[in-house]
Order: C-alpha cells, then structure tokens, then sequence
C-alpha cells in the first residue's frame, strides 16, 4: 500500500472519530433551553476556530512574506523536452516560481533529460556541484531515484520528484530515514479509473455492435511508468467492476508519442477492423494519433469507435467539444506544477514535508470540456 493512501486513512479515522463524537450520546428528549445553549456554546467554539484560523493563516503569510526567493537557486530537470504535456508542466512551473513566487529567471535552469538517463543523471550531478539550494527532478527512469536521492542527501539538497513516482518503498525509505525528498503527482489509478467511466457513460456502454462485450485497444505509454501501468489496468477495471465483458484485442507501447499512436491505431484498425469497439490510450498525444488512424480508415468517434486520452491537450478538449473523441482526463499541471514549487520553497524555509503529495484528476465530457478549455486559456 503507498504512503499517500495511509496518511489519507489517518485523517478520514480521525476524521471519523472526529464526526461521531459530534453525533454521539445523549437524550432525545432534548429541552428546547438545552438546545439554546448547546447552539450558543457551539456558536462560541466555531468564533473561536474562525480566529483561531485567521492566526494560523496570518502568521502564514507573514512567515511567506519572510522568505525571500530572489538569491535562491533552482535546478530542474525534464525527462525530455519533447513532450506535449511535460512542455506544459515545465512551461508553468517555471512562470509560477518567477511571476507568483518571486524567483529570479536567471536563478532558475532547466535541463532537457533527453529521454537518457545517463545523461540526465550527468545532469543532476552537475547541479549538485554547482550547488543549486533545491532540485526539481522529472526521472527519465524513476526506478533511479534511489541513487540519485542518497547523492542530494549527502550535498544536503532537498529534491522533489515530479510526474514519475518512484516505487513505494523508496517512498517510505525517505519518511523512515528523514531525507529530505517528495513526490508530487497524480495518482494514476484515478486517471484510468475515469476513462473506464467515460465508456460506460456512453448509450451503449461501449458495445456498439451489441455483442455483448466491449473489444478493446489499449495504446500504453512507457510501460515503465506507473501512470501507464495504472491506467492500462484501471481502465478495463472500471468496465469489468461493472459487470461489463471486455475483449482484449491489442495491446502495444506507445511511449507516450502522437507519431506512434497513430501507427499502431492504423495496424490495430487494420487487422481488427470493425471489431474495434473502444481505443484507451495512455495520454492524449497518442490519442490525437490515434485520431488520425481512426479517420483515415473512415470511422467515425462516437457512432461506429470511442476514443479516450488522458492530459487535457488544448486539441483534446477541442476534439472532445467537437465530437473527436469521447472524453480525456485532466491531468492537472497547473496544480501540480504550483505544488511541487510551494513545497521546493517550504524545504528551503526548514519546514516539515509529507513524502507523497497528490493532486486530483479530473474527467472531461461534452459536458464540462468548454469550461474546462477556458480554464486551459
Ligand atoms: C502524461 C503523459 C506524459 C508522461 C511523461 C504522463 O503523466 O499523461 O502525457 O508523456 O506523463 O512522463
């Protein structure tokens, strides 16, 4: 079980214990003066908490307002630069720490992984050496993390890994031995969990031919990230949880790119035909391939295929509002990129940092994709 899920079955327990205290004992034949009185005190505690809050928050602010970014040196660095949605996480990261944060351009480097981890790993050694105060790391290979965080351990620098989670058990190594890394992320199991919904949301809860079964594509991004394993598996999952039949036709990596998406839509169309009922992909560039694939061979989404992505591309949500696809999933890297910056700064001022940090997906239908393309905006 991942950290994240037990920090969260803390809080609902206590939250639980929390409730039923509030609900708990008493007489029902309640005196209308008691009731008086219980709201009255009730009324006291909630002032006491709204104040009690606004201190909190003040001192908050203040305590932010102390903290000065402008000497502070970032290094961060990308699995590959030639990535649609990895483009718009960096692109945010970096506009939030200089416009909402204060941090200076020039302190801040940005490095391409190049898709290589020895050359990303160089990288990260050369930053260490040149003594930047926090790291940003996006792996190429997040089964490196171990390595890479005793090197940050040992140069004092506080690293948080973003987009690809490191295993369980490193996770917990950092809570156990007090090192000072995170990750910031998605859990990908909602992610794949939500595409699986969208297909039964359709009329026919993706059996368009009425066969009784829903046969399937699956398009994966790099197997060796979790986000694919997960939404491969939680996909079919949530049609299975619901008593639906499925009918694996293909299943082939696409490394997360819209090229290859495209090919193996076009050899899975090609070989399967009409068959094909429903296409998952593991991310919307290769769902915008796999549109390509999808038209040439003269099917139509949503009456004879459904398609499904994950990210939220601007095109996606278009092609959603326009009928192209079925729905994609917001991978939401404004949030996540705001989260992995406020936690680099909560490291620099000293201060205590859960090892996994997780931010919502969210599903985009017909319905909500034009508010959600204007959010995008
Ligand atoms: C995104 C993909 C991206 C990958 C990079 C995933 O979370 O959905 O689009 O290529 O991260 O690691």
């Amino acid at each position: 079980m991942r950290l994240f899920k037990k920090v969260m079955a803390v809080g609902l327990a206590s939250t639980m214990v929390l409730s039923m205290a509030a609900c708990g004992g008493g007489s029902t034949e309640t005196t209308a003066a008691a009731t008086t009185a219980a709201q009255t005190e009730a009324k006291a505690e909630e002032t006491k908490a709204t104040e009690a809050a606004e201190t909190t928050a003040a001192a908050a602010a203040e305590a932010t307002s102390d903290f000065d970014a402008s000497n502070v040196k970032v290094g961060i660095s990308i699995y590959k630069f030639d990535d649609n949605f990895m483009t718009l996480y960096r692109t945010e990261l970096e506009r939030y720490l200089v416009d909402d944060l204060g941090f200076s351009k020039d302190n801040i480097t940005i490095q391409d992984g190049k898709g290589d981890q020895a050359e990303q790993s160089n990288q990260i050694d050369n930053f260490i050496t040149s003594g930047v105060d926090v790291l940003i790391l996006n792996l190429v290979q997040a089964s490196s993390a171990p390595q890479i965080t005793d090197k940050c351990k040992e140069a004092g620098i506080p690293v948080v890994y973003i987009n690809r989670e490191p295993d369980a058990e490193e996770e917990e190594r950092w809570a156990s031995e007090g090192i000072n890394a995170t990750y910031v992320g998605c859990d990908a199991r909602q992610s794949g969990t939500f595409q699986g919904e969208e297909i039964l949301e359709t009329s026919n809860k993706g059996d368009i031919n009425g066969d009784g079964k829903v046969s399937y594509i699956m398009i994966q991004g790099d197997p060796e990230n979790v986000d694919a394993q997960y939404r491969t598996e939680f996909s079919v999952k949530a049609l299975t949880d619901a008593g639906v039949e499925v009918n694996e036709l293909f299943k082939q990596r696409g490394d997360w790119d819209q090229a290859k998406g495209q090919q193996l839509t076009q050899d899975a169309l090609t070989q399967f035909g009409e068959e094909v009922e429903v296409v998952f992909c593991n991310n919307d560039a290769m769902a915008l391939g796999a549109l390509q694939a999808i038209e040439a061979a003269g099917r139509k989404v949503n009456e004879d295929i459904y398609l499904v992505g994950v990210d939220a591309l601007t095109e996606a949500v278009q092609n959603v509002l326009d009928g192209k696809m079925t729905g994609t999933v917001f991978n939401d890297h404004i949030a996540q990129a705001k989260s992995a910056a406020d936690i680099a700064v909560m490291y620099l001022k000293g201060e205590a940092v859960d090892p996994v940090n997780m931010v919502d997906y969210r599903k985009v239908t017909t319905e909500n994709a034009q508010e959600v393309l204007d959010a995008l905006k």
